[in-house]
């Protein structure tokens, strides 16, 4: 994914921040497709987005095969954009340790494996009308 580097905007980031939920599309080596509703995710910066992996399986799978991600909110409506870019597996440092406390804050059971680290690069609008589909800039 070659795009223009877009940074997310306050309103993008304050979305992310505040919803319970985003999907996280994951394609395999092979092309075939994966989507999953991920509860911990935020982001870093307004560049970054944190994902705490918990109980990804194919997800992770594909994502050691082909470390490219694409995400949108749950309340879509409010935030109507796709966020795509390159993701980094971390399973020790900064960013795997505030994973783990954050999971434990939330469900102290939770035990997660990874922080997936998705690198935004693009931004599309998914609004429905004349910008739907284009790159934000
Ligand atoms: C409401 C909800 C929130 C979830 N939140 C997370 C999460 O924060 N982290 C995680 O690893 N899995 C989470 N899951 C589980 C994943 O959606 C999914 O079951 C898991 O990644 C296995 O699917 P996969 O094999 O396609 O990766 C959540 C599931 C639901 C229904």
């Amino acid at each position: 994914m070659e795009g223009v580097l877009v940074v997310m905007n306050q309103e993008m980031m304050d979305n992310i921040t505040k919803n319970n939920l985003v999907f996280l599309a994951t394609a395999a080596a092979d092309g075939t497709p994966n989507v999953v509703p991920i509860g911990l995710a935020k982001p870093l910066d307004n560049k970054t987005v944190l994902l705490v992996a918990n109980f990804m399986k194919k997800t992770i799978q594909n994502l050691k095969n082909n470390p490219k991600a694409s995400v949108i909110v749950g309340n879509v409506s409010e935030c109507p954009y796709q966020f795509k870019g390159s993701v980094k597996i971390e399973e020790s440092g900064k960013n795997y340790d505030d994973a783990v406390e954050w999971a434990k804050s939330v469900m102290a059971q939770l035990n997660p494996f990874a922080a997936v680290i998705l690198e935004v690069e693009e931004v599309y609008s998914v609004q429905p009308g004349p910008d739907a589909g284009k790159l934000v800039d």
